[in-house]
């Protein structure tokens, strides 16, 4: 039986990056529809549910993108309430590219340090889509994670947003909007993963230079001027400084990987919800 992708796009032009991407992952076929609200689904996703036999589901799923994650989230959730017992397709959400390039960024640090234990990491723009879920997977993963925002207040709310899905998970918030503040969360860190607005430098050279315990650097920012003064674009593993630098172009060679790899995975049961927990799960077992 054929493989159907449904591509749910909360933006009015279903992506074209993803729709790439579905074709290279395999899938026979895809149904791309755009402008997709939590109003709007509920026909698109009985279409996946009541068309194929309980056994032949999961070779259905559906995929939820779109540029704005926290639209993505919503039509995520309206997906799942329309799905009831075992009358339900596998899908995947990764609006923006949030959860395949936030797992691939706090997976290429894993590699560096092997386990997360005792590591102080700094996520400077913590508080957007991909800086919140590598915060999150790091906390999952023990590390102590230092969120910071240009505002302490949205840093706190998203430490408690966190918390509230990873129990123990060592958060603080932390402003960065002063030079001063800056240069104080990041005294002691060994990893920063930055994760700002496209064409903003989070970390100047001077500051970067100062912090004498860091080992890792990971700029996910890919237009010029780059997040992290000193890295380039295409680094991946490559040392400079006594660090081990990662930009944006070198992180994105595994989130192409996790990306195909999570849709191959969700055609293996007709259960599944690939979200940012899961999604590193699969990167995890690509390394
Ligand atoms: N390599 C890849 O495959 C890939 C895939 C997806 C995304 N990305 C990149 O990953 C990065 C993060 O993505 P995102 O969607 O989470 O980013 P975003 O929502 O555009 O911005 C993240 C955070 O940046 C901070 N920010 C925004 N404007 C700023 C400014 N003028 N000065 C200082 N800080 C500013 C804000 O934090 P505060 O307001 O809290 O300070 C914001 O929450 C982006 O650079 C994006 O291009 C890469």
């Amino acid at each position: 039986m054929k493989t159907i992708l449904i591509q749910l796009d909360t933006d009015p032009q279903p992506s074209s990056f993803d729709r790439v991407v579905a074709i290279d992952a395999g899938i026979d076929e895809l149904f791309c529809y755009g402008g997709v609200s939590p109003e709007s689904v509920e026909p698109l996703v009985h279409g996946a549910m009541f068309t194929r036999g309980p056994a032949d589901l999961k070779h259905t799923a559906i995929f939820v993108g779109g540029s704005d994650v926290a639209s993505g989230e919503r039509l995520l959730e309206r997906v799942r309430k329309t799905f009831f017992g075992p009358i339900r397709v596998s899908v995947m959400m990764d609006s923006n590219g949030s959860n395949t390039t936030a797992a691939a960024a706090v997976l290429s640090a894993k590699k560096q340090f092997g386990s997360f234990a005792g590591v102080e990491a700094l996520v400077l723009a913590g508080t957007g889509p991909v800086g919140q879920r590598a915060a999150q997977l790091l906390a999952a993963e023990g590390a102590s994670v230092r969120v910071a925002s240009r505002t302490r207040d949205r840093a706190a709310k998203t430490c408690a947003a966190i918390a509230s899905q990873v129990s123990g998970g060592k958060l603080s918030p932390w402003s960065t909007a002063s030079d001063a503040e800056l240069r104080s969360a990041c005294e002691g860190v060994h990893l920063v993963i930055a994760a700002g607005a496209a064409g903003i430098t989070l970390l100047p050279a001077d500051v970067r230079r100062s912090i004498g315990s860091l080992k890792v650097a990971i700029d996910l920012n890919a237009v010029p001027p780059l997040g992290i003064a000193g890295v380039e674009v295409m680094d991946k593993a490559v040392e400079r400084d006594g660090v081990m630098w990662y930009g944006a172009i070198g992180v994105g060679g595994l989130k192409m990987k996790i990306h195909k790899a999570a849709l191959r995975r969700l055609f293996e049961s007709n259960d599944q919800v690939l979200d940012t927990a899961a999604i590193y799960q699969i990167g995890q077992r690509l390394q």
